[in-house]
C-alpha cells in the first residue's frame, strides 16, 4: 500500500550491506530485548488492541457529535499531533467541520488562549483532554481554564461533556477526572506519546471529526501484515530506515519531508515529532524539518537548489487527491493561462512536483526518497503510521540508540519550573 523508492536519491552504499545489522534489530524489536522494550507495546497493537475499547471511543464520540458544535482537543506534543495530522489530512482544512475541532493545551500563548476562550464563549462545546503523565504544564494551565469555563457555562452537566484520556493510575488527570466523574480512556503503559495516536489518544478526536477509526485500525494491520519481514528487499519501511543512514553517512543531516498536499502538513509535523524525539540523542541523528510544496519553493525553494548541500529530501506523496477540479478555458485568455484550459489541478500539482524532483536532485544535487501513499483515507493513515513506526524504531536501533524515551525535553522544564517558582 506504500511505495518506497530510493533510485533518486543516489546511494552512495548498498542497502543490502545492512541487512545482518536490520535483521538483528528486527530481532530486537520483536524480542522485546532492545533499547526502550518497556515502550514497544504499538508494535502489536494492530493484533491486540481491546475490541470494546474501541466501541466504547465510538459510543463516546457519537455523544460528543451530538452535543457540541466545538470540541476541544486539549494535549501537546504526542498528546495532540497524531489526531490533528489525521483529522487534516481526511476531512481537508476547509471541509466539513461538525463539529469543529479546536487544539488548545500546546501552548502558553496568552494570545491564542484567550482567543480560544472568547471564541467559544457562545458555543456548545466539549473537551477531551489528553495527557499520559497528567502533569504537563502546557495542558494543565489550558485545562484549567476550560474547566472553569465548563463548570460555569454547563454546572454539574459539565462532567458528561470532558472526558480525560490518561494513564489508568497515575497522575493528577486520573485523580481529577475519577473525583469529577468524568469518562476516561487509558493511554497504555507500554506506548509512548509519540506512538499513541493509534490508542484512544489519537482515536477518540478523530472518530469525533466523524473519521471512520475502524479503517484506520485495519491500514494498522495491514502494514502489520505487509511490514513483518526483516529481510530488507521484502520491507519498504526497514529500506527507508536504511536509506537514511546511508545518507547520514554521506553527510546528509538534514530531512526535509515533503508533502504537495497542505491538509497533509500536519502530518509532517507529526512525523518530525516521531522522529526528532525519537533519534535526537547522543548527539546523534538526522534533523527532521518539513515543507509544502509548490508554497515553500517560493521560500525555501532557493536554500534547496543552490544552498549547503546538509539535507536530502523524502517526498511523502499522494497519489489520489481528496478532490480535485478541472482548470477552465477563458475567452478572452488576458491571464494568458488557456495553455492549462481542461486539465486536471492535481495534474498541474503533479507535473510541479516532477519538475521540482528533476531541479533538486539533477542541478541540485539533493538526493530524494519518495514514499507513496495511494490516498488521504482513513486506510491509508492507519497503514503510514505503522510505516513510519517502523522505519523510526529501525532507523534509531541502526543508530543504537533508545528511540522510545526523551530525556533532553526535561532540561527546559527545569529551567522554566525555577523560573516560575514551581516548588
Ligand atoms: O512523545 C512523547 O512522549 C511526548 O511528546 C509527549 O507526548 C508530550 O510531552 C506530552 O506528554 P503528556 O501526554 O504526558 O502530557
Amino acid at each position: 500500500m506504500i511505495k518506497f523508492d530510493a533510485t533518486h536519491a543516489f546511494l552512495k552504499e548498498s542497502l543490502s550491506a545492512y541487512q545482518e545489522q536490520v535483521t538483528a534489530c528486527h530481532e530486537a524489536l520483536m524480542n522485546k530485548s532492545g533499547k526502550g522494550n518497556d515502550y514497544v507495546g504499538w508494535v502489536e497493537w494492530p493484533n491486540q488492541y481491546d475490541k470494546n475499547e474501541i466501541e466504547r471511543i465510538k459510543e463516546c464520540a457519537k455523544r460528543m457529535r451530538e452535543q457540541c458544535e466545538v470540541f476541544i482537543v486539549c494535549g501537546i506534543g504526542g498528546s495532540y499531533l497524531g489526531a490533528r495530522a489525521a483529522i487534516e489530512m481526511m476531512n481537508g482544512l476547509y471541509g466539513k467541520k461538525e463539529p469543529e475541532i479546536i487544539f488548545m493545551g500546546n501552548t502558553f500563548s496568552s494570545t491564542y488562549i484567550a482567543q480560544v476562550m472568547d471564541y467559544i464563549k457562545d458555543k456548545e462545546v466539549c473537551v477531551n483532554v489528553i495527557s499520559k503523565s497528567g502533569t504537563t504544564t502546557e495542558t494543565s494551565v489550558a485545562f484549567r481554564l476550560l474547566k472553569q469555563f465548563m463548570e460555569a457555562k454547563y454546572g454539574d452537566e459539565s462532567a458528561k461533556r470532558i472526558v480525560a484520556t490518561t494513564d489508568k493510575a497515575r497522575g493528577t488527570l486520573k485523580a481529577l477526572a475519577d473525583a469529577k466523574g468524568y469518562e476516561t480512556f487509558v493511554i497504555p503503559d507500554d506506548i509512548g506519546g509519540r506512538f499513541s495516536v493509534i490508542t484512544p489518544v489519537g482515536l477518540l478526536p478523530i472518530a469525533v471529526a466523524g473519521i471512520n477509526i475502524d479503517a484506520i485500525l485495519a491500514g494498522l494491520k495491514a502494514a502489520y501484515d505487509d511490514l513483518a519481514s526483516a529481510d530488507l528487499s521484502q520491507n519498504p519501511a526497514y529500506q527507508y530506515a536504511v536509506c537514511r543512514r546511508i545518507l547520514q553517512n554521506a553527510d546528509k543531516n538534514v530531512e526535509m519531508l515533503v508533502t504537495y498536499e497542505p491538509n497533509m502538513t500536519m502530518v509532517a509535523e507529526w512525523w518530525k515529532q516521531l522522529f526528532g524525539e525519537s533519534e535526537g540523542k547522543e548527539e546523534k541523528g538526522v534533523l527532521p524539518c518539513s515543507a509544502t510544496f509548490s508554497t515553500d519553493l517560493h521560500s525555501l525553494g532557493q536554500f534547496i537548489q543552490e544552498g549547503k548541500k546538509v539535507l536530502f529530501e523524502t517526498l511523502l506523496l499522494c497519489e489520489k487527491p481528496l478532490l480535485d477540479m478541472e482548470f477552465p478555458h477563458d475567452e478572452e485568455d488576458n491571464d494568458h493561462m488557456n495553455y492549462l484550459a481542461g486539465k486536471s489541478l492535481d495534474w498541474v500539482n503533479k507535473m510541479a512536483c516532477q519538475g521540482t524532483l528533476e531541479a533538486h536532485e539533477e542541478s541540485g544535487n539533493v538526493p530524494n526518497l519518495i514514499i507513496t501513499i495511494p490516498d488521504m483515507s482513513a486506510k491509508s493513515f492507519g497503514y503510514m503510521c505503522y510505516f513510519f513506526f517502523r522505519a523510526c524504531a529501525m532507523t534509531c536501533y541502526l543508530l543504537d540508540i533508545n528511540p522510545f524515551n526523551q530525556p533532553g525535553v526535561e532540561v527546559y522544564k527545569k529551567n522554566m519550573f525555577r523560573l516560575l517558582g514551581k516548588k
